[in-house]
């Protein structure tokens, strides 16, 4: 209970900051309470859990699984309602300690997909607090819509479940003492490497007819579990209709994953060659 009761205060001044980025400061800010402690950057992030336990789709917080530059991926318990035990909440670093300046690539392109009104196009194309508060916001709506793309496609993601302001609730991979490995760490069997790169190249088509290229891709952002892979971490992924560099994003994502499969011992394919074949079945003809 008390760690519920410290989570919701940490909710709702992370809130506050962000409407504050997004308004611009307030003319007469109330004095802050001089007995409020410091709380470290992982409570903070932990206290984001708060409003899904309230609104039933979390019981408890297992463990967090990986803290990485971007956000902190948890392994949670799931209420019983979501009919399964397990779930993975990845929690996005707040505005402050994150950087967009690997940003502008992915970004470029995205708003004529979603039209968003003149004054966000404003700010996002500026450094401003309001214009990272929207960029902050886009980058995590836009993996939570990319998985529910791929997922409902039958892509191997995992199963978006929930989006609540940083946090993206989804299917989580592994056991509960064990998550999933990333497929770097992984010595495949003999015979294994071969249907696993076929997997992952039929995905990366699916991507491609449903307008998205990871711009990831890697055995970082594969997870190994039961003898198959599962693609994660999409907010950097762009659509090859707008991108200007979606195509060259492409060539580098079956290169990197050429990397992998080749050492492990697949036969792999000629990446400019397969990009341009995908291309021109199902983005431009003409290419
Ligand atoms: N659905 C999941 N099930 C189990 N583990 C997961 C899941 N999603 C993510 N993870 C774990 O969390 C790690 C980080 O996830 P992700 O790559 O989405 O975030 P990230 O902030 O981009 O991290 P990084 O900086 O390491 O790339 C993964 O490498 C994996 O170990
Ligand atoms: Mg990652």
């Amino acid at each position: 209970m008390r760690l519920q009761r410290e989570a919701e205060g940490g909710f709702i001044r992370y809130y506050k900051e962000t409407e504050r980025a997004i308004r611009g400061p307030r003319k007469n800010p109330p004095p802050k309470p001089a007995q409020e402690a410091e709380k470290t950057v992982e409570e903070e992030l932990l206290a984001h859990l708060a409003p899904l336990i309230e609104d039933h789709f979390l019981t408890d917080v297992v463990r967090p699984i990986k803290s990485g530059k971007e956000a902190v991926v948890y392994c949670c318990r799931a209420d019983a309602s979501l009919g399964r035990d397990l779930v993975a909440a990845k929690v996005y670093r707040p505005l402050e300690t994150r950087s967009f300046k690997r940003d502008a690539v992915y970004q470029q392109g995205r708003e004529r997909g979603s039209r968003p009104d003149a004054r966000v196009l404003r700010a996002l194309g500026k450094k401003t607090q309001h214009g990272q508060a929207h960029k902050f916001s886009a980058w995590i709506a836009h993996e939570m819509k990319t998985l529910e793309i791929l997922h409902a496609a039958g892509a191997d993601v995992p199963e978006p479940i929930e989006r609540n302001g940083p946090v993206i609730l989804m299917e989580y991979f592994g056991d509960i003492d064990n998550p999933a490995p990333v497929l770097l760490g992984v010595d495949l069997d003999p015979g294994e490497a071969a249907p696993l790169y076929a997997g992952i190249l039929r995905n990366v088509e699916l991507f491609l007819v449903h307008h998205r290229v990871h711009a990831d891709l890697s055995a970082y952002n594969m997870l190994y579990w039961n003898g198959a892979v599962t693609i994660i971490d999409f907010p950097q992924s762009v659509d090859p209709r707008y991108n200007d560099d979606a195509f060259d994003l492409l060539v580098r994502d079956l290169r990197t994953v050429n990397g992998f499969f080749a050492a492990a011992g697949a036969d792999i394919v000629d990446p400019t060659e397969h990009a341009l074949r995908l291309w021109r079945t199902h983005v431009d003809p003409r290419r």
